[in-house]
C-alpha cells in the first residue's frame, strides 16, 4: 500500500472523510427512546403497532421459529441466491399465478427491500453507467442516497402536493412523457411512502400504457404489499405495468407484511426481454450479490418459507395481515372524522400520511408534546394507540390553526 501521504505529513486517510448527518428516520428512533415523557407519541419510523402500542411477532412467525428450531439441521451456506424456494413462494404473491410462470422474470433473495433496491440499482449501472431514473417527489428519504450511491442519475418530478393533499398526476405524466426510451421510472407499488397517496386503477393503466409506448423501465418498490387493501389489490397496478413493460425491476420486502423488520427479508425480481436474457441477468445478480453481501441472511426468509408452505400457518398469516389492515383503516377513519382538514387521510393507504405542517411546527410538536414524526410531516398512522389518537389529532389541529 502506498502510504507516502502519511509519511509526508499529509492528511491522514480518515481525515479526508466529511462528517455525515445521521439518517433522519433512524435518528427519530433514538430521539424518541431517549424522551422520558410517559405520554410521548412515536409516529416516526414505519413499524406496525397494535392497539397497546407494541410490535409483537406475528403468531405464524412465532410458530415458524419453533418449527425452524426443531427442523433445521445445518447452517451451511446456501449460495448468493439465498433460499430459492422462499423466492419461488413469494413470486405468485407478487406477480399472480400467471406472472409467476413468466420465464422472463428471475428473482433472488436479498437483505430486505433496501438490499433489493441497491442490487437492482447496481445491476442497472453495470448494464448502463449512464442510466437515469425518474423519481416522483416526495419519496422515501433513502431512495435518493441509495440510487445515487449506485451511480444512477436521479431525475426528480412532482408526485404529490402536501398543501392541497393531492397527487400531481398531470405533472407526473408530463415528466414521464419527456423521458428517453430506456430511462427507469421509480414507482411505489402500494402504500406510498411518505404520502400514503397511491395511484388509482385508472392512473396505473395510464402509466402502464405510457411505459410500454415510450420504452421506459419500471423500477417498482413493493415494501408494503398487503397493508393497504390486501395482497391482491395492492399489487394489481404494479402487475399491469410490469406486464406491459418489456423490461422491469421489482424490489420486494417481507419486512412489513410478515413483521420481521430487523431480520431483513426481501427479493429482487427482474423481467428481461426474453427467457435467455433473464438467465444472463440472473448470473449478473448472483455476481453482484457476491460482491456486496456474499449471501443474504437466512433466518427471516426461512421463517417466511415455513409459513407459506404450511396451509394452517399461511391462513393465520393472511388473517393477521388482514387484522393489521383493518386496524390501519380504522385509525385512518378516526383521524379523518376528527377534523375536515384531516379527511384526506381516510382515502389514502398504508402506514403513512403527510400532514400539512412546516418543519418548525413538526419540531414544536416534538418539543411541546413529545410527538415524534418525520421532519417532512410524515407520520406513521399505526404508531397511534387507541388511547392517544384523539390527543394526537387535537395537537395537530391546534398546530394547523397556528
Ligand atoms: C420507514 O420509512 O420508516 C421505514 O421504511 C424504515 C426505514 O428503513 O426507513
Amino acid at each position: 500500500m502506498d502510504d507516502s501521504f502519511l509519511l509526508s505529513g499529509g492528511p491522514l486517510l480518515f481525515d479526508r472523510l466529511e462528517e455525515q448527518k445521521s439518517d433522519s428516520l433512524l435518528q427519530l428512533i433514538a430521539l424518541c427512546d431517549a424522551d422520558p415523557r410517559p405520554d410521548k407519541i412515536d409516529v416516526g419510523v414505519g413499524v406496525y403497532r397494535d392497539s397497546g402500542g407494541g410490535t409483537p411477532i406475528l403468531r405464524a412467525v412465532k410458530k415458524a421459529e419453533r418449527l425452524l428450531w426443531e427442523r433445521q439441521e445445518t447452517k451451511a451456506y446456501l449460495g448468493s441466491q439465498g433460499d430459492a424456494r422462499f423466492t419461488e413462494l413469494i413470486r405468485p404473491i407478487v406477480f399472480g399465478e400467471a406472472g409467476a410462470a413468466d420465464e422472463r422474470i428471475v428473482g433472488l433473495q436479498t437483505p430486505g427491500g433496501c438490499g433489493a433496491l441497491r442490487l437492482g440499482a447496481d445491476l442497472v449501472t453495470k448494464a448502463n453507467p449512464k442510466a437515469r431514473i425518474l423519481v416522483g417527489q416526495p419519496t422515501w428519504p433513502n431512495h435518493g442516497p441509495l440510487i445515487e450511491c449506485s451511480g444512477i442519475e436521479m431525475v426528480p418530478h412532482p408526485y404529490y402536493d402536501p398543501a392541497s393533499r393531492r397527487i400531481l398526476f398531470g405533472e407526473m405524466m408530463a415528466a414521464l412523457e419527456k423521458a428517453k426510451a430506456g430511462d427507469l421510472v421509480l414507482l411505489h407499488g402500494c402504500c406510498h411512502n411518505p404520502t400514503g397517496a397511491d395511484l388509482s386503477a385508472g392512473q396505473w393503466a395510464e402509466v402502464a400504457e405510457l411505459v410500454e409506448r415510450r420504452g421506459l423501465i419500471p423500477f417498482v418498490d413493493l415494501a408494503y404489499q398487503g397493508l393497504g387493501n390486501g395482497l391482491e389489490a395492492d399489487s394489481a397496478g404494479m402487475r399491469l405495468v410490469v406486464g406491459k413493460a418489456e423490461q422491469a425491476i421489482v424490489a420486494q420486502s417481507c419486512d412489513k407484511n410478515f413483521g420481521v423488520y430487523r431480520e431483513r427479508v426481501g427479493n429482487l425480481f427482474v423481467k428481461a426481454q426474453s427467457a435467455k436474457a433473464a438467465q444472463v441477468v440472473y448470473g449478473n445478480l448472483l455476481q453482484l450479490s457476491r460482491t456486496m453481501w456474499s449471501m443474504p441472511p437466512d433466518h427471516g426468509a426461512a421463517l417466511v418459507h415455513i409459513v407459506l408452505e404450511d396451509p394452517e400457518l399461511r391462513a393465520d398469516w393472511n388473517a393477521e395481515l388482514k387484522e393489521m389492515c383493518v386496524r390501519i383503516r380504522a385509525l385512518r377513519a378516526r383521524l379523518a372524522a376528527y377534523d375536515e382538514r384531516l379527511a384526506y387521510i381516510d382515502g389514502q393507504n398504508g402506514m403513512f400520511s403527510i400532514l400539512p405542517l412546516s418543519q418548525a411546527q413538526v419540531l414544536e410538536l416534538r418539543e411541546e408534546k413529545g410527538i415524534y414524526m418525520a421532519n417532512s410531516g410524515r407520520f406513521n398512522i399505526v404508531g397511534l394507540s387507541d388511547d392517544n389518537v384523539d390527543i394526537f389529532a387535537a395537537a395537530v389541529v391546534e398546530k394547523m390553526d397556528g
